[in-house]
């Protein structure tokens, strides 16, 4: 087979995709999602939101951090999204654009998934030393931070005033929701479910597209 190739990633997501079970409904047609997955435990969510996304019609293109790939495989989401998976904002998307500035132009939205304390922390800073957190930091779209992390990082003054620093300027957050986390312990700062993820994404994507009832045609 033959690889994909950057250009790829502006192919539309496979028509006919089925509506989501429980109401029916699938994604406004054409929309496009833009996910940066960050380093996580919670990243293995993140591939099957993206599976399910796609399945209901949206177009997933995957910014992932250095760290987020040590633990999914850009190939899972290449895979389960059909578009390859960028890592580096040294690498043209297609005809000589700059790639970490082009990738939300053309999003709708952008969720980051999971979004790790130092995500949070450096977006709020004002730092931008990576791929995701340069385009980030220049998002022409709405960015959704779906956090993850163990509850003492979750609950640390840091971290709280960072995102509510966030919050203030705008920034949407879903979750963290509170239960068993990977270090063993109960409490606050388990990234919400895919369904979750999935319906704050939805919600965004009918409101920023009016007139798209986002049923299947
Ligand atoms: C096994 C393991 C699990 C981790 N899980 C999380 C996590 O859920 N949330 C978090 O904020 N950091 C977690 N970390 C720490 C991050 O990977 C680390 O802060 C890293 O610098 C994040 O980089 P990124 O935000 O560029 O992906 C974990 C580290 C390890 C080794």
């Amino acid at each position: 087979m033959p690889r994909p190739t950057e250009a790829d990633a502006n192919r539309p997501a496979p028509a006919g995709a089925p509506p989501d079970p429980h109401t029916g409904r699938s994604l406004p047609p054409g929309c496009e999602l833009l996910i940066c997955v960050c380093g996580g435990i919670a990243a293995y969510k993140t591939a099957a939101l993206a599976s399910m996304l796609v399945q209901r019609g949206c177009g997933v293109t995957v910014a992932m951090t250095g760290n987020a790939r040590r633990f999914v495989g850009p190939i899972t989401f290449q895979a389960l999204t059909g578009r390859p998976v960028v890592t580096s904002p040294w690498r043209a998307a297609g005809s000589g654009d700059i790639q970490h500035l082009k990738l939300s132009e053309t999003a709708d939205l952008i969720l980051v998934a999971p979004a790790t304390a130092n995500i949070i922390g450096k977006l709020a800073g004002g730092i931008a030393d990576d791929l995701v957190s340069t385009l980030l930091l220049g998002a022409a779209c709405p960015v959704i931070l779906a956090p993850a992390m163990n509850t003492r990082m979750w609950q640390h003054p840091a971290v709280q005033r960072n995102v509510a620093f966030l919050r203030e300027r705008g920034f949407e957050l879903v979750g963290p929701e509170e239960g068993w986390q990977a270090c063993g312990t109960v409490g606050p700062g388990r990234m919400s479910e895919p369904e979750t993820l999935l319906a704050t994404v939805r919600e965004h994507l009918l409101r920023s597209k009016p007139g798209s009832s986002g049923s299947p045609s």
